[in-house]
């Protein structure tokens, strides 16, 4: 049966990139599915220790999901730290997986910068978390952005090597599922997740440069629309965003070279739930100054009603904090179930 299992980190506002690219998947999948959000904050330190206001941030996360449409009573929505687990399962992984395979991620790497030997050992390790928040339930599908893909491929890896480590374990403890992997026929224990990247926006990018993407921690803030930006700010970055010379192709072909162009049709598509051909049959042969105010238009319209909620249940957190309470029970009760499996195919006295 399947299970889709997400995360996001309560570092920085949150942004159209991660609502486009994250949060309204996660809405959408909850009509056919059994789903479990998580704001993770044991993640949150790994690249700075302490913060000013964790506990404000994870709120805010927490808040984002419900005021988006995330229903928490039909579904798990808490933070990562009430279940320990994740971190016991972190460590089990962190013996599974090899320094190498986490030497190549491409998210340590930019984030450690040219002084790798001084990050923290938390950064290093962080997809070997990251599996363990998914596999922890064996979730079976996680939505995220195209940014995400390659920490989904290393979750995928773990996996496979634990099931063929343990395979005679897991046999004996008789807690597997047969499955197969490329050709072969196994017994495993964990599921290869399947990544959902595609979508509207998997990759949404900064309004200041079309080559890199929209990000918490990019220095301008110009570069991002926050869930939190009222509709002056919304309005305002939309109008200063870069674009080029031309105006609008007729259709996609012509969106090709022109990163910002496309960056910023792509946006109005996902927001107006349309094809990128489709708005293209609107606006092709318009100018910029007609499509960014129709595009700002459109997007305070989507954004407007969440930041409005978001702003409310921020002003008395009881609410928020009894749904992360209640909702890490009950993740944790799952969870525990999964490890004392876990704990027995790797031979622990219990
Ligand atoms: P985080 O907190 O950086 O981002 C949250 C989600 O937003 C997506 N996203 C974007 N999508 C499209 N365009 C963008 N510009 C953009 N920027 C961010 C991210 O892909 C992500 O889906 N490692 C994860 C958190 C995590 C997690 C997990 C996710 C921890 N454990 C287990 C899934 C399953 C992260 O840092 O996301």
């Amino acid at each position: 049966k399947p299970l889709v299992f997400s995360g996001v980190q309560p570092t920085g506002n949150l942004h159209l990139g991660n609502y486009l690219g994250a949060i309204r998947k996660f809405v959408a999948l909850q009509q056919n599915n059994d789903c479990i959000y998580c704001v993770v904050d044991l993640h949150a330190i790994t690249a700075q220790l302490v913060h000013d206001d964790l506990r404000g941030q994870i709120r805010s996360i927490a808040a984002a999901f419900i005021a988006s449409g995330i229903d928490p009573n039909k579904h798990i929505v808490f933070n990562q730290s009430a279940v320990p687990q994740h971190a016991e399962l972190a460590w089990v992984f962190n013996c599974v997986a090899r320094i190498g395979w986490m030497n190549r991620m491409t998210q340590f790497k930019d984030k450690a910068g040219k002084d790798r030997e001084n990050a923290s050992l938390g950064l290093l390790a962080y997809p070997s978390l990251m599996a363990a928040d998914i596999l922890v339930y064996r979730a079976t599908h996680v939505p995220v952005g195209d940014d995400q893909k390659q920490h989904l491929e290393l979750a995928r890896d773990i996996a496979q090597k634990f099931n063929i480590d343990f395979q005679e374990k897991i046999r004996a403890a008789g807690t597997g599922v047969d499955m197969v992997v490329g050709e072969e026929p196994i017994h495993g224990f964990f599921p290869l997740v399947e990544p959902l990247i595609e979508g509207p926006a998997p990759r949404v990018m900064s309004l200041r440069d079309g080559t890199k993407k929209m990000s918490k921690s990019d220095p301008s803030d110009l570069s991002r629309i926050n869930l939190m930006d009222d509709a002056d700010e919304i309005l305002k970055k939309i109008r200063k965003a870069k674009t080029d010379p031309e105006g609008l192709p007729s259709d996609v072909e012509g969106l090709k070279g022109r990163p910002e162009a496309d960056n910023l049709v792509g946006i109005y598509a996902a927001l107006a739930e349309k094809s990128k051909a489709d708005v293209l049959s609107e606006f092709g042969g318009q100018q910029f100054s007609v499509f960014k105010p129709a595009l700002a238009d459109l997007a305070v319209h989507v954004l407007a009603p969440i930041t409005s909620e978001m702003r409310r249940l921020m002003d008395d957190t009881s609410h928020i904090d009894a749904i992360l309470k209640d909702g890490g029970e009950r993740a944790r009760a799952r969870a525990e179930a999964v490890m004392n499996d876990v704990f027995d195919i790797v031979g622990f006295l219990r």
